[in-house]
């Protein structure tokens, strides 16, 4: 019997960037289905945030679920570990302008931070 070799694994490459913001999909919090919706229009929000060669550049993901599954649509913003809840087109809008923009969340619809 003989063993496999294990094939030469090149890992991949990350691009610098500054922030990660994942949106629920899931049906428990996100019953509309609303998420597509806001993915797709943070894409085009983000302008200079989004390109890849921004070292502050901001990663966007949908995910099925984040845990939570009531209260959405649900927003989570890495490194800063900022939970937002409820979040529509409007509120996307503020979390980009003031949060991934000026540094300074959108408290009114904070609802938990990483560590507290
Ligand atoms: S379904 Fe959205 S957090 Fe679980």
């Amino acid at each position: 019997m003989t063993s496999a070799q294990p094939l030469p694994l090149t890992p991949p490459v990350m691009s610098a960037y500054g922030s990660h913001l994942l949106i629920c999909a899931g049906t428990y919090c996100d019953p509309e289905g609303q998420a597509q919706r806001l993915y797709q229009r943070l894409a085009l929000r983000l302008g200079e945030l989004g390109r890849y060669d921004n070292p502050e550049r901001v990663k966007r993901g949908l995910t099925p679920c984040l845990g939570v599954c009531a209260g959405g649509p649900i927003v989570v913003v890495y490194p800063d570990g900022v939970w937002y809840h409820h979040v529509d087109e409007a509120v996307l809008d503020r979390i980009v302008d003031e949060h991934l923009r000026d540094g300074k969340p959108v408290e009114e619809f904070v609802f938990h931070r990483l560590g507290e």
